[in-house]
């Protein structure tokens, strides 16, 4: 378990609410039939593959899960969910899906930021300056299987600094803003990036508010970039999120809103 699992079920335990932890690890989920009555399932893998899977066996045998698992998968591919939020018309990092290691690249504009559609920590997450250093970084991913040969490209917004700002239900609870170390572009605390509490204006909340709802999430960490054109644009949204940073940074208690969250779920 990582601190922010602790950390919720140390807030339920305080609300006296009875929890059963489970590693699904060390457990065989039965498909084909109805399982016990569970309540309902906190999602806290890290695998967000298993994550996915497990939550949407569960949904489909009744079973609440938070978050949902087409909405933990849906958010997970970064493809995807790009689609569906630009689909409902909300804001996003323009972005192109290349399937091949050779695609037919006319008319981008760079610099571009190359990533992979499932990823985390900025891992693999680079820049390419001209077609030369796109095709590079495109002949290096040829040498992977056949997911890793899929990226997303996108034009560079603003200088890395990204906005995340953390929903529950449909209300934002806490946001903070990340600045890249000196020497990188990527703002990723796991790369050294700089995290400190910030309001940010309301647009940008309901832009968030918004991307939570379109992909039916129950809650979520909404990661937004800033152009001074464009304004605020989600860039990704993760449905399984860490929040010690946010914690540290803005002193709220996100793991006791969490469990709040579900306590009143649970009282519907
Ligand atoms: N299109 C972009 N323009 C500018 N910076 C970006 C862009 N995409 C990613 N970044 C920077 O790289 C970091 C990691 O990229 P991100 O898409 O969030 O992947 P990950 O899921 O690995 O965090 C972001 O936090 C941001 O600082
Ligand atoms: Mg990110």
């Amino acid at each position: 378990m990582r601190i922010e699992e602790k950390l919720i079920l140390n807030e339920l335990r305080e609300l006296n609410v009875r929890v059963n932890l489970v590693n699904v690890d060390n457990i065989s989920l039965r498909l084909d039939e109805e399982g016990e009555d569970l309540g309902i399932v906190l999602v806290r893998l890290m695998s967000h593959v298993k994550a996915g899977l497990i939550a949407r066996v569960l949904n489909i045998h009744g079973i609440m899960t938070i978050n949902k698992g087409l909405a933990i998968e849906n958010s997970w591919n970064k493809a995807i969910a790009i689609a569906i939020l630009a689909r409902t018309g909300i804001s996003v990092v323009p972005s192109r899906l290349l399937l091949s290691t050779n695609p037919q690249y006319d008319g981008i504009n760079y610099p571009v930021v190359i990533k992979p559609i499932h990823g985390s920590w900025g891992r693999l997450v680079s820049l390419a300056n001209n077609n030369d250093e796109l095709t590079l970084l495109l002949r290096h991913k040829s040498l992977g299987d056949a997911y890793s040969r899929i990226s997303m490209v996108q034009p560079f917004i603003g200088d890395g600094t990204d906005y995340r700002v953390f929903v529950i239900g449909d209300e934002v609870v806490a946001s903070m803003v990340r600045k890249p170390s000196p020497g990188d572009w990527r703002s990723n605390v796991a790369r050294g990036g700089i995290a400190r509490a910030i309001k940010l204006d309301g647009d940008a909340y309901e832009t968030a508010i918004k991307a939570v709802k379109a992909l039916d999430l129950d809650y979520a960490g909404v990661d937004l970039l800033h152009s001074n054109e464009h304004g605020y644009l989600v860039n990704e949204v993760n449905a399984i999120p860490e929040f010690k940073g946010l914690m540290n940074a803005t002193g709220i208690n996100i793991a006791r809103k969490i469990a709040e969250y579900m306590l009143n779920i649970a009282r519907r």
